[in-house]
């Protein structure tokens, strides 16, 4: 197997050259927080259409809404992993360091981030399906009703069928079309239009990296490009590298 080239990642750190993390549920796994896929994913104990869909909260609010106050309630349980942390103190030496996640934990936000967009929304908020309002996460074991215009409060994450929020998906273009080197940690890469964010940064003209144990079959990456290993064995090998 070909050694991972550093090269780009280390020159666009060092440089404070825009760099782009990509990063999904293995970031977070690695804090406590199960993946979705693999033989210990959340889709393999729920179906999909029965906690994820506009569907499922139509015709049965209170289990779709109890799936996430046990998500989050699973959350608050957990610390931001090591790898959260470092990536946290690059972006403090790095100001133009960005990261998307399609996680809707908030262990990004606790460990410090602050460039941070959520393609699929946040935990730590509730949104009206009427009429949008948001708020901070209720605890209720009911989904409440908005104070507002008395609809019903839903989490504020993107459900399959759903579509991304514009202003999200500008942010993200945006970053993609500013950066020349972008990083995918954690993700396998299946969920459109998520999966097509490492093919479009290469369109645009990025080099694009994998950090993953287990490499995503579906999406290719030049020789030297894929790390093959956890999040957290990436990242103290890219500060040490950084160091010497
Ligand atoms: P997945 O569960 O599909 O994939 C997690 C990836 O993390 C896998 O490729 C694992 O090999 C990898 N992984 C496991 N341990 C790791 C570690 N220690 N370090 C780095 N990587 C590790 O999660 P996502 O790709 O994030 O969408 O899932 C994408 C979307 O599918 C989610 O945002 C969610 C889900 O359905 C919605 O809910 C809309």
């Amino acid at each position: 197997m070909t050694a991972f080239d550093w090269t780009s990642i280390l020159e666009a750190q060092e440089s404070n050259r825009p760099l782009l993390f990509y990063t999904g549920a293995g970031i977070s796994r690695e804090a406590g927080l199960r993946t979705f896929r693999g033989d210990d994913g959340l889709w393999q104990e729920y179906d999909v259409s029965e906690v994820a869909t506009p569907g499922a909260f139509a015709r049965d609010p209170e289990s779709v809404w109890l799936f996430y106050q046990k998500r989050r309630k699973q959350l608050r349980d957990v610390e931001p992993s090591g790898a959260h942390e470092a990536l946290s103190r690059l972006e403090a030496e790095n100001p133009n360091l960005r990261v998307i996640t399609q996680n809707v934990d908030d262990l990004h936000e606790r460990a410090g981030q602050e460039s941070v967009v959520h393609m699929h929304g946040e935990l730590r908020t509730d949104r009206c399906q009427q009429c949008g309002r948001q708020q901070p996460a209720s605890r209720e074991e009911e989904p409440p009703e908005c104070e507002r215009c008395g609809g019903r409060m839903r989490p504020n994450v993107v459900w399959f069928g759903e579509q991304l929020s514009p202003e999200v998906l500008d942010t993200v273009n945006d970053w993609i079309r500013r950066t020349d080197v972008v990083v995918v940690v954690g993700s396998s890469l299946t969920v459109a239009p998520a999966s097509t964010v490492p093919d479009r940064a290469r369109r645009a003209g990025a080099e694009v990296f994998e950090v993953n144990p287990n490499p995503t079959p579906e999406v290719s990456f030049p020789e030297g490009h894929r790390f093959q290993g956890g999040a957290g064995e990436f990242f103290r090998s890219l500060e040490q590298r950084l160091r010497e």
